[in-house]
């Protein structure tokens, strides 16, 4: 028992580690880092996730977007993301996992700290399984860790992520946040992989084998049960780097 929870809990952390930071967020994305992260599942993870989940994963890793549950569950839009004071490249739990009412903790960061909590303590059997609906708690937890690895998941608060910027995608009228959400991805999968899901899936698990694999054990660090602090780190740096250079309103962006 005490090993297979070990290695039920190990899998849902290797699974949040294993989320490459280039993709998510949109319906495809969600799909793809949950299809993934079911690659690396142990036996005895595979098992936990068929009783919550229902089967697979990555079918039910876009629930938390969809209109019925942000309109049933109102708070649970502040967890999907997280804000940095305007044009700071570095995230602070303390200064910047609140929602917009300023309460503690709630933010993506905070959300991914408390749905690991409900599903660690359930298979430490301390009772949560009455008080939580496990269901719903790795529902959320694998949704919010491709959110975390979206830039602009963690991006300036003045524009809100990047959401009040409006930009054009080759000749759309869109917003950047959208850009990084959706439009970069459904663009890339239909230019480099003929819109099939199932290669660009394949081609990154490749590259997490090959390319990627020095970089694993950077992924895998952490010394207590969930360690999702780096993640904003470096979704704000890249963000700076990347996702708000050059995109000032107005601007036309492509992939090229
Ligand atoms: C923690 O999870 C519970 C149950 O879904 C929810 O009510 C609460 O708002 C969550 N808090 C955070 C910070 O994620
Ligand atoms: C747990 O949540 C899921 C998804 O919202 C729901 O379908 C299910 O009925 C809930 N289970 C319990 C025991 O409330
Ligand atoms: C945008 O470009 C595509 C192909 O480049 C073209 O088919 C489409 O009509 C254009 N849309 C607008 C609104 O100009
Ligand atoms: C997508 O690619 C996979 C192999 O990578 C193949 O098995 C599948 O048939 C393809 N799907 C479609 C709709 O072409
Ligand atoms: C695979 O890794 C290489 C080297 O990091 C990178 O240039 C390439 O874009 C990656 N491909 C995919 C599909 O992630
Ligand atoms: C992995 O190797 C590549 C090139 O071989 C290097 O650029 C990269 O910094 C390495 N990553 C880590 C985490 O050591
Ligand atoms: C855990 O890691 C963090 C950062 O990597 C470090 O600050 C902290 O001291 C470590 N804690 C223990 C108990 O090793
Ligand atoms: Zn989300």
């Amino acid at each position: 028992m005490e090993s297979m929870k070990i290695n039920w809990i190990a899998g849902v952390l290797t699974f949040l580690y294993l989320v490459p930071a280039i993709l998510c967020w949109g319906q495809h994305g969600h799909y793809a880092t949950c299809k993934i992260a079911e690659e690396y599942h142990t036996e005895a993870a595979k098992a936990a996730v068929k009783e919550s989940a229902k089967g697979e994963l990555a079918a039910v890793c876009s629930w938390p977007d969809l209109p019925e549950i942000r309109k049933g569950y109102p708070w649970s839009s502040a967890l999907h993301y997280t804000n940095t004071p305007d044009f700071i490249c570095k995230f602070d739990y303390c200064r910047d996992c609140h929602d917009s009412a300023n309460q503690k903790n709630r933010c993506v960061i905070g959300a991914m700290y408390n749905y690991t909590i409900q599903l660690e303590s359930a298979y430490h059997n301390y009772g949560t399984q009455k008080k939580y609906n496990l269901t719903e708690a790795l529902m959320f937890l694998s949704h919010f860790a491709g959110d975390v690895h979206q830039p602009l998941h963690v991006g300036f608060i003045g524009d809100l992520g990047g959401n009040t910027i409006n930009v054009y995608w080759y000749n759309q009228s869109t917003n950047l946040h959208h850009v990084w959400d959706t439009a970069i991805i459904d663009s890339g999968l239909e230019r480099f992989y003929d819109s099939n899901l199932t290669t660009m899936i394949g081609t990154i698990l490749r590259n997490i084998t090959d390319d990627w694999s020095n970089e694993t054990k950077f992924w895998e660090k952490c010394n207590h049960t969930v360690c999702p602090i780096p993640y904003a780190s470096e979704s704000i740096s890249l963000a700076c780097k990347y996702a708000y250079r050059n995109a000032t309103p107005g601007s036309h962006l492509n992939a090229i």
